[in-house]
């Protein structure tokens, strides 16, 4: 079970990488879309981060269910906005720093709380 929690945990990093790094490419740019690494990697965070909480679960290591319902809200409303949004030509900017905002805020969730 672990080597199974430490498989989730890496696509989990993979699947932030994929979020963020679809985001940091177009920080200067003037037009900015959800491209499709951040969808994959929105979408991602939501599955494997639900199948993380099973495994952790499973091998009982006791879990922070307050910081695991801040992380799946968040998680949430990042996956739905990267979806309704994914084939507009352009997002609004605020829309777009809300995602990348939202998406250090998780980063920061899971490592300082
Ligand atoms: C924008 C979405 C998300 C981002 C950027 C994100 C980011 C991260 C990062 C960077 C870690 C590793 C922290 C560390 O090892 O110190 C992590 C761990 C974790 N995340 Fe997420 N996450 C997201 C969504 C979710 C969701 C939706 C859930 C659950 C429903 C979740 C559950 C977890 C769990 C359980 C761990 C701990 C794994 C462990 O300790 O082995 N995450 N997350």
């Amino acid at each position: 079970m672990e080597l199974l929690r430490d498989a989730l945990l890496f696509i989990h990093l993979v699947g932030f990488a994929a979020l963020f790094g679809g985001a940091f490419v177009q920080i200067r740019d003037d037009s900015r879309v959800v491209n499709s690494a951040m969808l994959h990697g929105a979408l991602t965070q939501v599955v494997s981060g639900i199948l993380l909480v099973g495994v952790i679960e499973g091998i009982d290591e006791g879990m922070d269910y307050t910081k695991i319902a801040v992380k799946f809200a968040i998680g949430l409303v990042v996956a739905l906005l990267c979806w309704v949004n994914r084939r507009k030509p352009e997002v609004p900017h605020g829309l777009f720093w809300g995602i990348f905002a939202l998406t250090l805020a998780n980063v920061a969730v899971a490592v300082f709380w």
